[in-house]
């Protein structure tokens, strides 16, 4: 089939590329030059596992062509995938700028161009709602008999973006009409045999299950970490009563790992978004606030207990960040807790360190000479007071702790994703807090293995 997306972002780029990969002829646009410039020299402009040689396979074999805006010529596509950004606003909405001036484009482009039918659907996050409001666009301008509207929101996940793509655990098409549904199974026919069912759904329902599924997993997160903080208190384990909860199969496993706060481009955005689409509904939606508010308290909980090891100030200290991405396997900083811990430790007078295997250049970019970046874990330790891990990296899994520890000013290690034990930190020699585990510090009389 031929297909033609708008937007060579996160969720355009990869689905172009994995469109493209399952033999579909794709045309991704981007309009912004710097991105587009990149693309066309086969360039992912940001870091997501095996893209960039997909990228470059799917160019190669000409099934996947970089435009810089759209032509009549893509009316030959049989469906129009809209996937630009929906930044959130200042008022917690999502922004649909870019996606209404997508549309206005599309339609005026309709209306010179020689074409029988295309399907138009968004694949972006966007309200519910806005697939009505696409369609009045197109009704009036008189396009409904050629341009069909649908909803077929994206799922996937950042760092593992492509086997997403390749596994969903759900297809949602959103649509009135039965023929464009066809089109969709036509659309996905080729994905692995064991993927999961593709649900025919109104055009409201495929965008609320969006949010919904969203703001459900932030809201799993937001629980386990008010419960981490509770059983610092109470002296229980957050990471065994997770794995408790996990195994009862209405609960489930995932998504109770407990976290210095959710972060990234969905869940701070969408939980946001949902809590004004209900506003605008009369309907207070109490869950998702509580979710966002305890996300938001998280990090000031994790700056204090990290206080409490450094004796009740951070000025003048040198704290060494493990990892500034918002989760591993990718360089997206965007929303992370790192960035809320860096912007407090530097209004307490705090020096910061830190690595990432993927992040320091965006981190940089951002931060300049405030913060002093380094390759490795032991090069961002030399000097340091404390030690706070951020980020799940493998690489920071299997650290050699006494060596850290030889080259710090102060052994504390804060562990705010549950990857140390108390045990070999403080074999260590380290004073530790572990986030739901509590403090622990190292007796005055028990010499380290350094
Ligand atoms: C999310 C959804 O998972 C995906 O389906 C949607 O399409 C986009 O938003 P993503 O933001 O890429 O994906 O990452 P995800 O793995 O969901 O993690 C989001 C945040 O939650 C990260 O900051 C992560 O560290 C945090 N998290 C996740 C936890 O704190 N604990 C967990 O148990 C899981």
């Amino acid at each position: 089939m031929n297909i033609t997306i708008i937007g060579g972002g996160y969720v355009g780029l990869v689905s172009a590329v994995c469109f493209a990969d399952m033999g579909h002829f794709v045309t991704c646009i981007e309009n912004n030059p710097k991105k587009h410039t990149l693309l066309q020299s086969k360039e992912v402009p940001f870091f997501e596992p095996e893209l960039s040689e997909k990228l470059s396979h799917v160019c190669n074999a000409d099934r996947l062509t970089i435009a810089p805006g759209f032509t009549d010529n893509d009316f030959n596509a049989d469906v129009i995938i809209l996937a630009v950004g929906t930044p959130m606003s200042d008022s917690g909405e999502a922004d649909l700028t870019y996606l209404f001036n997508a549309v206005k484009d599309i339609i005026a482009t309709a209306k010179g161009a020689d074409f029988e039918r295309v399907v138009l659907t968004t694949k972006s996050t966007v309200p519910v709602g806005t697939g009505r409001k696409i369609n009045a666009m197109i009704q009036e301008a008189q396009l409904s008999d050629k341009i069909l509207v649908a909803s077929n929101p994206e799922f996937l996940r950042e760092g593992s973006a492509v086997y997403d793509f390749f596994h969903p655990d759900r297809i949602i098409i959103g649509t009135d009409s039965t023929t464009v549904f066809e089109t969709f199974k036509q659309l996905y026919k080729g994905l692995h045999k064991d993927t999961r069912p593709i649900v025919h759904v109104s055009l409201e329902t495929a965008e609320l299950s969006k949010y919904a599924a969203n703001t459900f997993l932030a809201t799993k997160i937001s629980f386990i970490n008010e419960l981490a903080i509770l059983c610092d208190q109470l002296g229980a384990d957050i990471k065994q009563t997770a794995k408790l909860m996990g195994l009862d199969g209405r609960i489930g496993k995932y998504f109770l790992n407990p976290s210095p706060g959710y972060g990234g481009s969905c869940f701070p955005k969408d939980t946001h978004a949902l809590q004004s689409i209900g506003k605008h509904q009369d309907v207070h939606l109490n869950v998702v606030s509580a979710a966002i508010s305890a996300n938001d308290h998280q990090i000031h909980y994790c700056i204090s207990q990290l206080k409490t090891l450094l004796h009740g100030t951070v000025a003048d200290k040198t704290v060494t960040i493990l990892g500034t991405s918002f989760k591993p396997n990718t360089d997206d900083i965007r929303e992370s807790a790192s960035l809320k811990l860096i912007d407090a430790l530097l209004s307490d007078g705090a020096n910061i360190q830190f690595t990432d295997p993927k992040a320091i250049d965006n981190t940089m970019a951002l931060y300049g000479s405030k913060v002093t970046p380094f390759s490795s874990s032991y090069n961002a330790a030399e000097n340091s007071d404390a030690i706070v891990l951020m980020t799940e990296w493998n690489a920071f899994r299997s650290l050699d702790l006494p060596r850290l520890k030889r080259v710090m000013n102060q052994a504390n290690f804060i562990d705010f994703r549950l990857i140390y034990s108390h045990d070999e930190l403080s074999s260590a020699g380290f004073n530790s807090y572990i986030l739901g585990k509590g403090h622990h510090r190292v007796p005055q009389n028990v010499s380290s293995l350094n």
